[in-house]
């Protein structure tokens, strides 16, 4: 596996490695409940945030089991951080990669999260070498759900009650596409 080729652009984005600079930004939307609800924690303390910064600026290692890339979306016209993708490599040897997003949604509602995920799916193929990507996404999380629609990935599992959300039983829905099927014209 290579490394990423950062920052990239989009047509209304830029994706960048964070800077702890982007403390406000971030805590803005990791420390509401609603961004948290289906996160399966709670949502970030404003020192969670600067200490998962530290961690995120350090750079763009990903060829071990568990290394992941966190990429911070900004809008192109201006620095302000809307929200973040994140790529996990899941099996370096097999080449699987899990892929989720966090936005704030101030910014929601606009295709962002829709068109930052599509653009790292396609580094992630072109330049990772990936060879299958997928999301797992709690079954009640409905804009995650029509995310992975848009992008076109296919429904493959519906995990019943495979996780504990609190003291809530979360069904989980996996989504996933191959690079093969990745066509250029969802780039
Ligand atoms: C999941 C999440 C990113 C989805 O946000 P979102 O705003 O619905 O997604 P997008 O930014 O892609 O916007 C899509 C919406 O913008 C609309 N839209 C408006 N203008 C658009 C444009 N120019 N291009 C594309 N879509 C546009 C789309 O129609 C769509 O609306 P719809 O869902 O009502 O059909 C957001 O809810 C979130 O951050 N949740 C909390 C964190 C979370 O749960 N993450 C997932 C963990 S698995």
């Amino acid at each position: 596996m290579t490394t990423l080729s950062l920052p990239f652009s989009t047509e209304r984005l830029l994706l960048r490695l964070f800077t702890p600079g982007d403390l406000d930004d971030v805590h803005a939307y990791q420390g509401l409940p609603e961004v948290a609800r289906y996160l399966y924690r709670q949502p970030l303390t404003r020192e969670q945030c600067v200490q998962s910064l530290e961690r995120r600026s350090s750079g763009t290692a990903w060829a071990e089991d568990g290394d992941d890339l966190v990429l911070a979306v900004c809008s192109a016209d201006e620095e302000k951080v809307l929200g973040e993708v994140v790529l996990k490599l899941a099996s370096a040897q097999a080449r699987q990669a899990e892929i989720g997003w966090i936005f704030n949604p101030a910014y929601g509602g606009r295709g962002y999260a829709t068109e930052a995920a599509r653009a790292t799916a396609t580094l992630a193929f072109a330049e990772l070498g990936v060879h299958r990507l997928f999301a797992r996404l709690d079954v009640l999380n409905t804009g995650s759900v029509r995310v992975c629609e848009r992008l076109g990935m296919r429904r493959e599992a519906h995990l019943v009650e495979s996780d504990l959300d609190g003291e809530r039983w979360g069904s989980e829905y996996v989504y996933a596409t191959l690079a093969r099927e990745w066509k250029t014209d969802r780039a």
